[in-house]
């Protein structure tokens, strides 16, 4: 039987680097596209966290240096390739910068997703996994959170974004039978592929905890800031549902069995170990994991903070076959080893990357002068 094509948009961010991990294992093949918006690139337009994922399972995939905003090089790649399934990890995620740039937010998660959609159907794929996130529930009403929460009452732009593209996914499967598609709303993932060859590596300033815990553990900040140590939680500090990175990533694998499986138009799972930790309790892990101090600094709470937030996972462990499998032990090992085995991410590969980009170019350039051709130097920037 010949192998099912996965086409993975924001294939060279954090979650999908590691999802192709798990999909190139899984035996897939995988075509992947990003325009790095938020993830590094070398000068030839190639992605060095998709080539690490190449190098940790040995085998090949596809990847185009590609914006979902440009509708017409989406269409000519699904021209070229046979696609059976469609992965939708591409979005701006930044909530800050959400709320101070709503429409950039809007027209990249919003009008790239419509784009997508719009090339899948041209091309008759009705398949797709969609990253959704648990803050389309907003505050909850109870925990754990169970799918059938309300969802809707979102305080960000960010989030606004994936709530509308779920209600637009859901119109778009009711007005259209053909469609099968999956909402995976992720709790907090965290974490490194247990090699420490690739990791999360953002290139905006980050505000998410577990990145920052690690700064404070290599001694590069001071003390991570706690808003607010009087809720009612354990110990006073904000609850989240922290997910192992490779477990999140084998949802995705789950998800497409069970597209290939049944017919059901839209569903949605959450994606959560089930279990709340305290930020208290996370940096109290990471410090004995890395023998390293994070001291924790108690702020006064900040307004519209969620103070505990952690998922029913039984959904997706019925009807999906999985459960998270890693402990809070592993996320912060794993972390701490991508963090001290690449202190810079990626940058070594993308300066590396770039030198050899400007010897590729003295050399054409002489090889041209050699020939008497004019111009024969290309950018190479669509990658391979
Ligand atoms: N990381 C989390 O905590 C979390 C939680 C819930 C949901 N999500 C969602 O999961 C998905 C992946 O998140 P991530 O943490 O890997 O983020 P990420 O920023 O590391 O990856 C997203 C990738 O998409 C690319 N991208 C953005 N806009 C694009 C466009 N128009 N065309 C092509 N590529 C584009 C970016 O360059 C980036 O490489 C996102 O949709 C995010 O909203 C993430």
């Amino acid at each position: 039987m010949s192998k099912k094509c996965v086409f993975v948009t924001g294939g060279a961010g954090y979650i999908g680097s590691h999802c192709c991990v798990e999909l190139l294992q899984a035996d897939y093949d995988v075509v992947a596209i990003d325009n790095f918006a938020n993830s590094r690139h070398t000068g030839a337009g190639e992605a060095p966290a998709l080539k690490r994922v190449e190098e940790i399972t040995s085998k090949k995939l596809t990847f185009y240096q590609c914006d979902l905003l440009d509708a017409e090089k989406v269409n000519a790649i699904f021209d070229k390739h046979q696609i059976d399934y469609v992965i939708h990890f591409a979005a701006i995620k930044a909530v800050g910068e959400s709320m101070q740039f709503p429409l950039l937010y809007y027209k990249n998660n919003v009008i790239g997703t419509i784009n997508l959609v719009e090339a899948m159907k041209a091309h008759n794929v009705y398949h797709m996994v969609f990253s959704s996130s648990c803050c389309v529930y907003g505050d909850p009403e109870h925990l754990p959170i169970t799918e059938d929460h309300p969802t809707g009452n979102v305080t960000n732009v960010y989030g606004r974004t994936k709530y509308l593209i779920e209600e637009m996914l859901k119109d778009l499967t009711h007005a259209e039978p053909k469609w099968n598609i999956i909402s995976l709303r992720y709790f907090n993932p965290v974490g490194a592929h247990p090699s420490g060859r690739i990791g999360e590596d953002p290139t905006k300033n980050f505000t998410n905890l577990m990145p920052y815990i690690a700064q404070v553990a290599l001694g590069n900040k001071p003390h991570i800031n706690v808003f607010g140590g009087d809720y009612n939680t354990p110990d006073g500090t904000g609850v989240r549902d922290y997910i192992h990175i490779m477990d999140l990533a084998s949802g995705h694998v789950a998800a497409l069995n069970k597209l290939s499986q049944e017919h059901f138009r839209y569903k949605t799972y959450n994606l959560g170990t089930g279990e709340g930790v305290s930020v208290k309790q996370l940096a109290a892990m990471f410090e004995r994991v890395t023998g390293r101090p994070v001291p924790c600094l108690v702020q006064p709470r900040r307004l519209g903070d969620i103070v505990s937030m952690f998922a029913n996972a039984s959904r997706a462990r019925q009807e999906l076959g999985w459960t998270a499998q890693r402990s809070l032990e592993d996320m912060c090992r794993d972390m701490w080893r991508w963090q001290t085995m690449n202190p810079r991410g990626y940058q070594d590969d993308c300066d590396a990357g770039a030198a050899a980009t400007t010897g590729q170019a003295a050399l054409a350039k002489a090889a041209a002068v050699t020939n008497g051709v004019a111009n024969g130097v290309s950018n190479g920037v669509s990658g391979h």
